[in-house]
């Protein structure tokens, strides 16, 4: 095999020699089941992979697999995921997008301890407020949602770049029976797609400019976490590059932008004659009213775009490529699709219905509250109103059940993350409002200079939550706030 520290010193896209095979992600077996309950069991130790043909990477995973395993999940159905930590540092879990209570929503301080680890000190050097655990923790998630690709990943203070980066992350899908009852694409034509770039030493190692935040003061890893961490390589489900062969029918694709602090188009390329290729039929938070097609999907950090591509559009053979129109030699690649090039097309199955779910408008005008937030750099860190991130010291105090707008005024890009509740763009300011904002989102990216607006209703859990910019590096450095439903 070709020495990896080759490949990584080649610009170009990969050659032929490096293609691998898509790699799914294997799913999670309950450990037991009960008439309300699905119980699972995740341990969180480093194990080595074979990222790069012929180099291993030692990652941090969950499960020793790198994305995680899926979880699914039935809506309604109560969903149990006890968490072991055999890392030799705390852990914190977070299921990005679910409708979960305080306790399990991963706040910052209810960390997972290894075997005589202490809990990390918040900003300051002061304890957070919190309740860490040594060992293992049961996240216990209601499912009181609807169908959705969620995912789940690392929320440490001052850690969850590292961590992600180094292998912290998973999906978890959630089904329910409106979805189910559509003629969309399913079993092995249902895909989800992880896509994040990072950057390896010559040796396979990840390479990540910090591990520890004391070293966030050395100038040249302060001004990569200014910036967010780039990569400079695509992984799809760990894999660079990989290849998948398709049949000429459709497909649903999970795509799931899981980089630090990577935005992308992605486009599929040549496009389908005729154009549009990407139907999108789902958001962060799950089906949109109406199919919408595309051209090319914007993604910022932590956003998910479920699309329906339909490859009997393409000719027998053709390789059509997932590319990035932001990005740049080896960050334009993304993935490639080989269409069989059995001249026959078998019979379809699915297909994209006119109607897909009813979401009901949240008005802004019926909004019992505004609130401001602005997102700003000041000297080197970033901010939210002026403050670093405080734990236990809230931003806002939303009432359960009420109609909120919520503005964020912004310097530069920042994808604003909420927990707790999805949330509807209602405005972009005099831009209008983007092809990224439809349907239920939990996640937006916040573009230079701009002021944008969010209707949301928290629901049924009170206590302490967060939201946050998701470059995870300027979540890191304290772009994050409290909220505390009451
Ligand atoms: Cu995806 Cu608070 O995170
Ligand atoms: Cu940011």
């Amino acid at each position: 095999t070709v020495p990896p520290g080759r490949l990584l010193a080649s610009r170009r896209p990969l050659p032929r020699a490096f293609e691998q095979p898509l790699r799914l992600p294997p799913v999670l077996k309950p450990t037991r089941t009960d008439a309300t309950t699905d119980y699972y069991e995740i341990v969180q130790r480093a194990a080595d992979l074979e990222i790069l043909p012929g180099a291993r990477t030692t990652a941090w995973t969950y499960g020793g697999t790198f994305p995680g395993p899926t979880i699914t999940s039935r809506s309604g159905r109560r969903t149990v995921v006890r968490h072991r930590n055999e890392l030799p540092r705390p852990v914190v879990v977070h299921l990005h997008g679910g409708h979960t209570p305080h306790d399990s929503d991963g706040y910052p301080g209810d960390e997972i301890l290894p075997p005589g680890g202490r809990p990390t000190m918040a900003m300051g050097g002061h304890a957070m407020p919190g309740n860490p655990v040594m060992g293992h923790r049961d996240y216990t998630f209601p499912m009181d949602q609807r169908a959705a690709t969620l995912w789940y990943h690392d929320h440490r203070m001052g850690f969850t770049g590292a961590s992600v980066w180094r292998g912290l992350a998973g999906f978890h899908l959630v089904h329910d029976d409106e979805e189910e009852r559509l003629p969309l694409p399913r079993g092995d034509r249902d895909i989800p797609l992880m896509i994040a770039d990072r950057s390896f030493e010559a040796d396979g190692a990840f390479r990540y400019p910090s591990i520890d935040r004391t070293l966030a003061t050395v100038p040249g890893v302060h001004a990569a976490h200014m910036n967010g961490v780039l990569g400079d390589v695509i992984l799809v489900n760990g894999v660079p590059w990989p290849v998948h062969p398709v049949q000429r029918l459709r497909y649903r694709l999970r795509l799931l932008n899981a980089s630090n602090a990577r935005n992308y188009r992605l486009a599929l390329d040549p496009p389908p004659p005729g154009g549009q290729g990407m139907v999108q039929i789902g958001s962060d938070g799950g089906l949109l009213e109406r199919p919408i097609a595309h051209e090319g999907i914007d993604a910022a950090p932590a956003e998910r775009f479920d699309v329906v591509v339909d490859f009997a559009r393409y000719r027998p053979g053709t390789r059509v490529r997932l590319v990035n129109l932001l990005g740049s030699g080896r960050t334009r690649e993304v993935m490639a699709f080989d269409v069989s090039s059995s001249a026959k097309a078998p019979r379809e199955d699915a297909t994209v219905p006119a109607r897909l779910s009813r979401i009901p408008r949240l008005d802004p005008a019926k909004a019992a509250v505004t609130r401001t937030f602005l997102l700003q750099k000041r000297g080197s860190s970033w901010q939210i109103n002026g403050r670093d991130y405080e734990p236990g010291r809230p931003l806002a105090r939303p009432k359960l059940g009420q109609l909120e707008l919520w503005r964020f005024v912004t310097d530069l890009h920042h994808p604003i993350h909420l927990h707790l509740d999805h949330f509807q763009v209602v405005g972009r300011g005099t831009r209008g409002l983007g092809p990224s904002d439809h349907g239920w989102k939990d996640t937006m990216d916040l573009r230079p200079a701009e002021a944008a607006e969010v209707a949301v209703r928290f629901t049924d859990y009170p206590g302490s939550f967060v939201f946050h910019c998701h470059n995870l590096e300027h979540e890191d450095m304290a772009m994050m706030a409290d909220f505390t439903t009451e």
